[in-house]
């Protein structure tokens, strides 16, 4: 299911409550001392305003100004120290409330089985937004944001406190004076329409992102150098961040007009609340204590709005309620449906397709229309094809990252629809032609989950990378001895990966172009390594060279989403069809080009 503004609207409007809740789930003890201590330093000034009342009646009539002036020096004090206390609860919890989101956000991508739900373009907006909690791009980050919104909070309270205060004067006119402090808040409200929600404000905030990543990480910085990108970066990442900028300089601008009315309306309401105290002061009605702690309550009601609530609040709020609800969309567009047969040996026979079809979401023409193919168990074989011929689909599907449209793939007759997906995956031993390379040692490279050295160093020499000397050496730069390796030596690694899973008993070994960076030599020479290593095993060789692979057992030419020609290279080459027409082309830029 797509992701639709209306849907996050609809979260938008209880996300306040939601935020407040996952406060609490972040840390309970934190969050409880931080919501006390709101309350608290809320109602001390209470203390304050009696108190002065009591002073200043006291030195109207000469009794003694000691209790009353205690009582302002306790709550003086006090207040000064839970605020700074307050303060660091509020940086702390802020942490962990990061944290937390951080690990939900990790989850929402993580978890699901499936991929779908990574290449979504709205969830991928949706994605580069929530990031923003931390980073505090359209909003303030996550630790400040907390101690904002406890000011806002406990000025509330204040304000509430005052205004129970003015019940003791007249109940309506509390009732009067709260209502219009308060009207603030809605009057504002629709104005706030520079939101983390914004299709708009998510789309320049990923580019700006993207644009920051580019300059800053380094696997860009090359081509940005010699392509001389470097004032392109830094203008998209201006221009993208500007926008951001104008849009809530947009949003404030839009305020303007609520502004005005909320400031004839508190005009009125307080020249009418002074009057009237003034009136009682001056018929009598009123004494001097009584007037002084009025005229402060009517002063302080006004912490009732304004405060910085309405602006740290919703962004705040509207990280969490997009976190959660990426949370909930990614797994319905990324999360395939389990089945519960083990996969244990599979496959023993053989790995069919049939009638496969599928299509990238958004894509128009199916990759796959109508496939039919079966791999016998311990067989090996070749798929090649063009590049965009579908090979890498066919290879995903079959490791069950995506579920096809129609058709099915069996695995010895069962569906792998009706496999447990884990363990399906664990019979294959994949290296994609992306494969990553992991900031890691050698050792966790080769074997990122775990394998006796000795294994490690045969697989290596098998794969033909035998310059390497320490098993501990980290293939990267930027580490303590850490080394970079070439394109080609990244991919022996990668197929030393493949052979070490292979001796430690995956069923499949499957190979997407794992050579590309290879010339047809090196291509050659690793395919018949690697067919060597795995005989008698399952083995599913890909490449868009058609020269290469002469020595599996069965050649399938892939076309137009189908299989077009498939047997020996022998028999393949008897036919005088595509296979033919290609490798003749290919090897003959061989012999005089790459040879
Ligand atoms: N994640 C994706 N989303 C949309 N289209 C894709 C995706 N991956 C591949 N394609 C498209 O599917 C077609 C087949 O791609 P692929 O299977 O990678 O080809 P091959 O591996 O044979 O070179 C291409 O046209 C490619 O553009
Ligand atoms: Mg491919």
């Amino acid at each position: 299911m797509p992701v639709t503004r209306h849907a996050f609207t609809k979260v938008a409007s209880n996300s306040h409550w939601q935020f407040f809740a996952t406060l609490s789930r972040a840390s309970r003890g934190l969050a409880l001392t931080w919501f006390t201590l709101i309350v608290v330093r809320g109602l001390l000034p209470i203390g304050l305003v009696l108190a002065i009342g009591e002073v200043v009646a006291a030195v109207g009539t000469g009794t003694s100004l000691v209790g009353g002036l205690s009582v302002i020096v306790i709550v003086f004090t006090l207040s000064q120290i839970l605020a700074s206390v307050h303060a660091q609860i509020g940086v702390n919890l802020g942490d962990r409330m990061s944290t937390y989101l951080q690990d939900q956000l990790l989850n929402a991508t993580l978890s699901p089985n499936g991929l779908r739900h990574m290449e979504s373009p709205d969830l991928a907006d949706s994605l580069s937004a929530a990031q923003d909690f931390d980073l505090g791009r359209s909003g303030p980050p996550m630790d400040i944001s907390i101690g904002i919104i406890a000011g806002g909070l406990v000025e509330f309270v204040i304000g509430l406190g005052q205004v129970g205060v003015l019940a003791a004067y007249r109940w309506w006119v509390a009732l009067v004076v709260g209502a219009v402090w308060m009207s603030t808040h809605w009057l504002l409200r629709d104005s706030m329409t520079a939101s983390r929600l914004d299709e708009q404000i998510q789309f320049a905030q990923r580019r700006a992102e993207y644009t920051y990543r580019l300059a800053v990480d380094p696997p860009a910085a090359k081509e940005i150098r010699l392509f001389g990108l470097s004032g392109w970066t830094v203008d998209q990442f201006v221009e993208n961040s500007r926008q951001l900028i104008d849009l809530r300089w947009k949003a404030m601008r839009l305020r303007q007009k609520s502004m005005v009315w909320s400031i004839l309306l508190l005009v009125g309401m307080n020249m009418g609340l002074f009057g009237l105290l003034a009136r009682d002061a001056a018929n009598g009605a009123l004494d001097l204590g009584q007037i002084t702690v009025f005229a402060q309550a009517a002063v302080g009601a006004a912490a009732l709005a304004f405060g910085g609530l309405n602006w740290a609040l919703p962004p705040a709020a509207e990280s969490v309620a997009l976190i959660t609800n990426l949370r909930q969309s990614m797994e319905s567009e990324g999360q395939l449906l389990d089945g519960d047969i083990s996969a244990h040996s599979l496959p023993k026979r053989a790995i069919t397709f049939q009638e496969l079809t599928f299509s990238y979401p958004g894509g128009s023409a199916p990759v796959l229309d109508g496939l039919n193919l079966a791999i016998e168990a311990g067989k090996s074989i070749a798929i090649v094809g063009v590049n965009g011929a579908g090979k890498t689909t066919l290879i995903k599907l079959l490791c069950r990252l995506y579920d096809p449209d129609h058709g099915a793939i069996e695995a010895d007759g069962t569906d792998l629809r009706d496999l447990d997906i884990a363990s399906w995956r664990s019979r294959l031993s994949v290296i994609f032609q992306d494969f990553v390379h992991y900031d890691l040692s050698v050792r966790d490279n080769v074997a990122p989950h775990g394998a006796p050295d000795q294994l490690i160093w045969e697989t290596l020499a098998d794969a033909g990378m035998s310059s390497i000397t320490s098993l501990d050496t980290i293939l990267a730069k930027g580490y303590d001895g850490g080394t970079d390796l070439s394109g080609g030596q990244w991919q022996r690694i990668a197929i030393a990966r493949a052979l070490c899973e292979i001796r430690q008993g995956a069923g499949v070994v499957i190979l997407d172009e794992p050579t590309a960076q290879l010339d047809v030599r090196g291509e050659l020479e690793i395919f018949d390594r690697i067919l060597e290593a795995t005989k008698g095993k399952t083995t599913i060789l890909v490449s868009h060279r058609f020269s290469t692979v002469r020595r599996v057992d069965k050649i399938v030419v892939l076309e137009g989403g189908r299989v077009i020609e498939q047997g020996s290279h022998d028999a393949l080459m008897a036919t005088q069809g595509r296979y033919r027409e290609m490798f003749d082309l290919q090897a003959s830029r061989f012999t005089v080009g790459e040879g």
